[in-house]
């Protein structure tokens, strides 16, 4: 009986290579499919979500932000990567300033603010009081520098009161001798298990100063930070580090020509080594088209200049473009043309295929080339990443993180609601910000060239903090009704359905008056 009932089943709910080989004149979405469910051990927060790019790249989380300008720099990556992931920097911005931000990743020592805000010891007490007000502080304790960010004193903010107003921050702040710091060198591997002893050393003393040799101010640890951290230390999914305990970060680079059209390989190897050398994770070599000469090309450069370097490519949607770039030495692919929610490339150049058929076919031809695979674009709700799942190693979100206060970008208001821009890399907009090369054309943006995004808006949402935690919690749901302990075996027990029009109807929430959202 048990036989029979399970043969029963497997008519219909098909294995990977059954269920797309039976599709094969029909290309597939999301939406378009369903997993089945299967018997289960497993309970959701049991399961795990480590995924291992490449040699030397590993993430407790699968998913990474999408190298875009309205979504990942370093704010974002930084809390990619605390929650897991990774963040991709974009390359919407000069070299230097792409290799600082890679840097501030890199050198991010969680709980430490890196710049706290400083005040000058001949100001008044009054400017103080007035910064506060403009800027809605929520603190009133300031690290007092000279000209050159020499630490001279702390300013209490007992003294920050209006009947000390008149009084300039010299004579009322707590002297250099006076005031508690730690040299950046001492922190060691473990900042906040330093500082929270500290602060445990030091009843009555609530922030902690961190200095170099020079007594430059280079950091600030305030008690209730570090209390938050360690708390959150306990949860599940740990921070994705580098071997020296340094956040993970990748970054974006483009295949650059120089001015006579050939790819500008002085220029490209000597902005990636300055990557390495401030600790890139991993690079990738973004692109709309990846199975293409100069992809290629600027793929096989940078493996032979950087043999250990992790090197994500594409986008390609198809086995031939991913043996090419894999062969060419890339680690990871992306798969994804035109799915994401800001493109229009299928509009305008008619061609993409839809995600989980490309993925699939993709996924066969990374399986025999040792590559790994990354579900690039179109991802709107968790159950998406869960289907993405069975067939790529993680996914690349851009929309679902563009509302977020970590990206960048200020909030706007229309008719009462809060928005942020998000536009696609292949917008007009972003295209004259320097993203022209991703898709093919000139850096001239007076020359003409056709769009392939849009500029849009996203409502504002949670921090990113928030945002995965919603994501995570879907993805181990769909893992536990699986009963897959983790990825690999999500990916060995998927099987696969189609849905019908009337489906995905009844998919989401129907003939009820909603009030509230699931989030
Ligand atoms: P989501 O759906 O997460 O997609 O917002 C993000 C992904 O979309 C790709 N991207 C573009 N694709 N025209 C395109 O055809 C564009 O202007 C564009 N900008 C970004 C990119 O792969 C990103 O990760």
């Amino acid at each position: 009986m048990a036989a029979q009932t399970g043969s029963l089943d497997s008519r219909f709910y098909q294995t990977a290579d059954r269920f797309f080989a039976a599709q094969f004149h029909r290309a597939l979405t999301f939406d378009d499919l369903t997993l089945a469910t299967l018997y289960s051990e497993i309970l959701p927060r049991d399961t795990q979500l480590d995924t291992q790019l490449a040699e030397g790249l590993q993430l407790n989380i699968p998913v990474i932000s999408s190298d875009m300008d309205t979504v990942t720099e370093s704010r974002m990556a930084i809390a990619m990567a605390l929650n897991g992931g990774l963040g991709l920097i974009h390359y919407n911005m000069p070299e230097r300033q792409q290799l600082s931000e890679v840097s501030r990743v890199k050198f991010h020592v969680p709980g430490m603010i890196q710049e706290p805000i400083k005040v000058a010891p001949d100001q008044l007490i009054a400017e103080v009081l007035k910064l506060i007000e403009e800027r809605k502080f929520g603190f009133s304790t300031f690290p007092v520098v000279d000209a050159k960010g020499k630490l001279v004193g702390l300013l209490s903010g007992h003294v920050v009161k209006p009947r000390y107003a008149k009084r300039k921050i010299a004579e009322a702040m707590t002297p250099r001798g006076q005031v508690h710091t730690i040299n950046k060198k001492e922190l060691g591997k473990d900042p906040i298990a330093r500082a929270d002893k500290f602060f445990t050393e030091q009843p009555g003393i609530h922030k902690l100063l961190v200095v170099d040799g020079t007594d430059h101010l280079r950091g600030l640890f305030t008690m209730s930070d570090v209390e938050r951290i360690s708390h959150e230390r306990r949860e599940q999914f740990k921070p994705a580090r580098d071997a020296q305990f340094r956040l993970v970060c990748g970054a974006a680079v483009s295949a650059t020509r120089n001015a006579f059209g050939e790819l500008d390989r002085e220029r490209i190897l000597a902005h990636v080594g300055g990557l390495v050398e401030r600790g890139v994770d991993a690079v990738a070599v973004s692109t709309a088209h990846g199975h293409s000469k100069g992809v290629g090309d600027t793929v096989k450069m940078l493996r032979d200049a950087f043999p250990g370097l992790p090197i994500i490519a594409g986008n390609v949607t198809s086995a031939a473009g991913v043996q090419f770039l894999a062969e060419r030495g890339a680690s990871a692919i992306k798969v994804g043309q035109g799915p994401g929610s800001i493109c229009t490339t299928r509009i305008v150049a008619g061609v993409g295929i839809p995600q989980m058929t490309a993925l699939y076919i993709c996924s066969r031809a990374a399986a025999k080339k040792r590559v790994t695979l990354l579900a690039d674009g179109g991802i709107t709700k968790s159950g998406d990443i869960v289907k993405a799942l069975t067939l790529a190693d993680a996914v690349i979100c851009g929309g679902l993180f563009a509302g977020c206060p970590e990206a960048p970008g200020e909030v706007m208001e229309i008719g009462g609601k809060l928005y942020k821009q998000y536009r696609g890399m292949g917008s007009l907009a972003a295209m004259k910000a320097g993203s022209a090369a991703r898709y093919g054309h000139a850096q001239d943006p007076t020359q003409k060239v056709a769009p392939e995004g849009v500029e849009a808006l996203k409502e504002v949402s949670g921090s990113v903090d928030r945002v995965l935690a919603q994501l995570i919690g879907g993805i181990q749901s769909g893992m536990g009704y699986l009963g897959a302990a983790n990825l690999e075996q999500l990916r060995a027990k998927a099987r696969f359905i189609r849905v019908s029009a009337a489906g995905i109807k009844e998919a989401a929430p129907h003939d009820v008056v909603e009030l509230k959202t699931g989030n």
